[in-house]
């Protein structure tokens, strides 16, 4: 995915800097190049050597090295890359580039770069939350910096809160991303996409739901509408808004969040993320139940249509690459395998939404993905691939890329 791409990475004094060492495996597994600029303080966590072994260049750390700048000079070091990540991205970082400060190798490359920056911020919660490094986040969100995380958790100080170092995986998700755009990868192809809960009227005021937001949905229409895909959401009731240049369908039951999927097939892709409501109440009434002294009223359930299985199991008009979601509570990659197999789908991104896990409703994943035999790279054998934790948008990116490699070796796009 970044065959032929230049990343500089400009590593800065943070005990997260130690995860540079993994992004920089992670985009060279992709085939990218990286160069490495080490500020002085992030020399007191990674070793220049070990930056070098596995970039396999050079590390840059001195702004006023005669040698460094008769080879390579900061401004030619600026303008060689693709793209400039900057990993941790420190409080001190953030501010020196968002107020133009240029006074060592790193804030003079940021300055001098003609070259997209994407930040990875990493500090304790207390400095993430400080107005000014608050200010210098909008400031270089308005100066066209992209930021991926922080992310919230448990951190290395022993506070809790935003200011985690992104995951390399969701950094690396970040790259491909940022490099999709300029190809359009999916330019041509209709994506086809369902979100958010079902809303099972039991009268005209009550219904049954469940507590999916629509934000993994949501976001994986917005990653593959980036991509350049064309992309029909069909979301059932969610207070999150509909994303950009997608073509979104409001629905609330079961039953016609099928009849929108027909409509709006055929579709090359079609990943059905809603939490759709397995059972309605047979006659939902056109009048309010009444309470009544004979206690609780008699409410019959019938299944509703199970639309992934519908859509995988079509004769005619099956979408090439059909993606199911799989949320359980427990033994989750055995339940996803066994679901794969009875929805006849592509594949199955199976999460564990236990309530610890605080996945439902909130803003972080953990996924695995399985692939049904005879797709990916070992036909015959289901493939388990589990991602680390990510941010939703991380893990709508890291789908859309992973969808886009499937495409293209497969003659698709
Ligand atoms: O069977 P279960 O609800 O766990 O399956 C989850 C997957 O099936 C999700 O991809 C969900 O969107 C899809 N599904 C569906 N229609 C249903 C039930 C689930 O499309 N009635």
């Amino acid at each position: 995915m970044l065959e032929g791409k230049r990343v500089l990475l400009v590593i800065g004094g943070g005990i997260a800097a130690y995860k540079c060492l993994e992004l920089i495996r992670l985009i060279k597994k992709q085939g990218g190049a990286v160069r490495v600029i080490l500020t002085k303080a992030g020399s007191e966590f990674v070793t220049p050597l070990s930056l070098a072994s596995l970039s396999g260049d050079k590390v840059y750390e001195d702004l006023f090295s005669l040698t460094d700048e008769t080879a390579m000079g900061h401004i030619e070091l600026s303008r060689s890359a693709d793209l400039v990540v900057v990993a941790p991205a420190t409080a001190d970082l953030m501010a020196k580039a968002a107020n133009g400060l240029a006074n060592d190798l790193a804030s003079t490359t940021l300055l001098a770069t003609d070259k997209a920056v994407l930040m990875v911020p990493a500090m304790n919660v207390r400095m993430w939350q400080h107005p000014a490094t608050q200010r210098n986040h909008r400031r270089l969100l308005e100066d066209g910096v992209c930021f991926v995380g922080p992310d919230d958790g448990a951190m290395a100080c022993g506070e809790f809160g935003p200011g985690r170092m992104a995951e390399p995986a969701a950094v690396l998700a970040a790259i491909v991303h940022h490099f999709l755009p300029a190809d359009r990868p999916l330019a041509g192809q209709h994506v086809l996409i369902t979100s958010g809960p079902t809303h099972e009227p039991l009268d005209p005021v009550r219904y049954i739901a469940n507590r999916s937001s629509g934000k993994q949905g949501h976001a994986i229409a917005r990653a593959a509408a980036v991509a350049g895909a064309r992309v029909t959401l069909i979301s059932g009731p969610v207070t999150v808004p509909d994303p950009q240049g997608v073509e979104v369908v409001h629905v609330e039951t079961a039953r016609q969040m099928l009849d929108a999927v027909e409509q709006a097939l055929p579709a090359d892709v079609a990943i059905f993320c809603a939490a759709v409501a397995d059972w309605r109440v047979v006659n939902a009434g056109q009048e309010k139940i009444k309470k009544t002294v004979d206690g609780v009223p008699p409410l019959a359930l019938v299944e509703n249509p199970d639309i992934l299985a519908t859509v995988s199991q079509k004769k005619n008009g099956r979408p090439g690459l059909v993606i199911g979601f799989a949320a359980e509570t427990e033994t989750v990659i055995e339940h996803a395998k066994a679901k794969l197999a009875r929805k006849g789908c592509d594949w199955i991104i199976a999460n564990d939404v236990s309530p610890a896990t605080g996945i439902m409703g909130g803003d972080f994943n953990s996924v695995h993905l399985v692939r049904a035999s005879g797709t990916g790279s070992s036909p015959g054998v289901s493939e388990i691939e589990s991602w680390p934790r990510m941010d939703k948008d991380a893990v709508a990116r890291a789908l859309v890329a992973e969808i886009v490699k499937t495409l293209d070796r497969e003659g698709w796009v």
